[in-house]
């Protein structure tokens, strides 16, 4: 087993954070205080192609491996959770979505516009009564010929104030269930798209969080992603990859706290030596060094077997799973170790342990993983090779 990234990779990791430490750290605290909409970061991310990075070139994408996004997206997720988030949804949900299940005239509509920024794009997935149970739609599409009529609510859309394109799962045949799902592409100026008011949040406090309401809204028959009643693989399919993004996040969460902890043990003293030099203190950097590293393992290996066209649902879960419980673990350390310090604003780690807890719930909660986990198990995955394929048994 080789653990070396190549220079492309250390390239855009470099780039990412260097953005994070110069553009985004100096303003995060008051963007996270008045949960401000980072326009101007979004702008500077489309420029540097952090909003498209896995997506053909042919539509203005990076035509990056999986691995390159979680690199930038670890670096960026150690500064400012707001930031990831939207560069997630934008690159794993939508992009990616697109790039996969697309028409070639929906990817030069739509594509080209949402991998460089122009436009930024949701994911319309949630409902308030469907939210882990996703099959239960009740946003329905109804087939009048030439278009669908779109009509109902979906909840706590990611980008849900600032998108100009909403990929929207909704009910087109209720007697088929979760068969009967299909994915539009609705632009969110048309005619009968309402947008509702920002969520006030714990924490990724200055990205746009809303519920959005459909009403008679008309969607082109050439505006639905893939053959009539694919909607729901065509959500479980992107949320596989979009698992990635988040667990990136986790683990950049994680990182960053650790970073700064790091740093603060060596500084600070008490009892006449740096507080890091007290076994107290020493065993946490320990406990936090050790299993980022090993979260880090799982969420590059989840990268990797999707580069490989391998089956990684299992693992992107898994990934996910576990780095958001070291994201959640670890970022109360953090505070722990700075003390009084750690619960006023200025020092960081109070934001990253607020917004760690949303990692263990969106893009699926830890329990939708453990379903998903314990049902690929139990139909038979073994995965033994950390970086090879996984072998079913
Ligand atoms: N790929 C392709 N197809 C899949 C699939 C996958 N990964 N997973 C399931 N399917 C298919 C199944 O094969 C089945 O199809 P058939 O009947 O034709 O075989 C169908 O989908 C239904 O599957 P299940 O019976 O397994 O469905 P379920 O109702 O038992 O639930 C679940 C599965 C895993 C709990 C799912 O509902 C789920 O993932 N829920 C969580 C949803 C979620 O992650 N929401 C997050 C919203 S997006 C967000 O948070 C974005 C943001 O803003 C940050």
């Amino acid at each position: 087993m080789i653990f070396q990234l190549t220079e492309e990779q250390l390239a855009v990791q470099a780039a990412a954070r260097e953005f994070a430490q110069k553009e985004l750290k100096p303003g995060v605290i008051e963007r996270d205080r008045h949960m401000t909409y980072p326009k101007e970061q979004v702008r500077m991310m489309g420029e540097l192609g952090f909003l498209g990075m896995m997506a053909d070139p042919e539509y203005g994408g990076g035509g990056m491996d999986t691995l390159s996004y979680v690199l930038a997206m670890e670096e960026i997720s150690k500064v400012d959770n707001s930031c990831s988030v939207i560069m997630s949804v934008n690159n794993s949900l939508v992009c990616w979505g697109l790039n996969l299940f697309g028409t070639h005239e929906q990817k030069e509509k739509y594509l080209t516009k949402l991998t460089t920024g122009e436009w930024i794009g949701a994911f319309c997935l949630s409902e308030p009564e469907a939210g882990s149970d996703a099959t239960s739609q009740r946003t329905t599409a109804v087939d009048m010929g030439d278009h669908y009529l779109l009509n109902g609510t979906k909840n706590w859309i990611t980008n849900g104030g600032t998108s100009k394109v909403h990929l929207v799962m909704a009910q087109t045949h209720p007697e088929l269930g979760h068969r009967g799902i299909n994915a539009l592409i609705v632009e969110t100026d048309w005619d009968g798209v309402t947008i509702g008011g920002k969520e006030d949040k714990l924490g990724i406090r200055s990205s746009d969080t809303h519920s959005i309401m459909y009403s008679d809204v008309r969607v082109p028959k050439e505006n639905r992603i893939g053959a009539d009643g694919f909607g729901f693989k065509f959500a479980m399919r992107t949320l596989e990859g979009g698992r990635i993004g988040i667990a990136s996040q986790a683990l950049g969460i994680a990182g960053g706290a650790y970073e700064l902890a790091l740093a603060y043990a060596k500084e600070r003293e008490a009892f006449g030596k740096p507080i890091g030099q007290h076994q107290a203190i020493a065993f946490k950097l320990a406990d936090m060094a050790t299993e980022i590293e090993a979260a880090k393992l799982m969420v590059y290996r989840a990268a990797h077997l999707k580069d490989e066209g391998a089956d990684f649902g299992t693992a992107s879960a898994m990934a996910k799973l576990f780095a958001s419980d070291v994201a959640m673990k670890h970022t109360v350390e953090a505070v722990q170790i700075h003390g009084g310090y750690g619960f006023v604003k200025e020092y960081h780690v109070e934001r990253l342990m607020r917004d760690a807890k949303i990692t263990q719930i969106y893009e699926g909660t830890s329990e939708v993983q453990r379903i998903v986990i314990s049902r690929n198990i139990l139909d038979g995955q073994l995965y033994l090779p950390v970086m090879g394929m996984a072998e079913k048994v």
